[in-house]
């Protein structure tokens, strides 16, 4: 298994920006803690954040030029304004995971719209940086044949 992790706008400044949200744990320990977490399942994975949309509906697009099979992405504050996220995640036509640091439905009014949302198959928010491994075994599980879980399995 080929897998995309896509971090957008503010996920670089993790242990630096709102800790009270995001923890104190950086964007480098995020990545090893990933990495680690890939190895011992034989999953390849690459990585990409980016404060920009345009970069990050690029990258989208490059995984399926790639050839990945999966793709996790946590697109910040783009969750809650990005058509064009929407439109690309809908283009490669991957299975896709939404993650969300922190609980995004019990904060302000504007973070309860995710415009990717309707082309993930699975959201997990809340659940802190584990979020992303919890992403990815759900990913993983799909792709073993667990399939029948179709729609958006939300995983709060
Ligand atoms: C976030 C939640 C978003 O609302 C926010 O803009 C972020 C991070 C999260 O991981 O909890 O930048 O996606």
């Amino acid at each position: 298994m080929k897998l995309v992790v896509i971090n957008g706008p503010n996920l670089n400044m993790l242990g630096i920006r709102e800790p009270d949200q995001y923890g104190s744990e950086s964007y480098e320990a995020l990545i090893a803690m990933i990495r680690a977490h890939c190895r011992e399942r034989g999953i390849q994975v690459e990585f990409f954040q980016s404060n920009h949309e345009g970069a990050l509906v690029d990258r989208i697009q490059q995984a399926y030029f790639d050839r990945a099979d999966a793709i996790v992405i946590n697109p910040g504050a783009y969750t809650h304004t990005s058509i064009a996220l929407l439109d690309a995640l809908k283009a490669v036509n991957l299975p896709a995971a939404e993650v969300h640091i922190s609980d995004v439905r019990a904060r302000e009014d504007f973070r309860q719209i995710s415009y990717i949302r309707p082309a993930c198959c699975c959201t997990v928010a809340g659940h802190g940086l584990r979020g992303y491994l919890e992403a990815i075994d759900f990913l993983a599980e799909q792709m073993a044949g667990g399939k029948e879980r179709a729609g958006n399995g939300e995983k709060r």
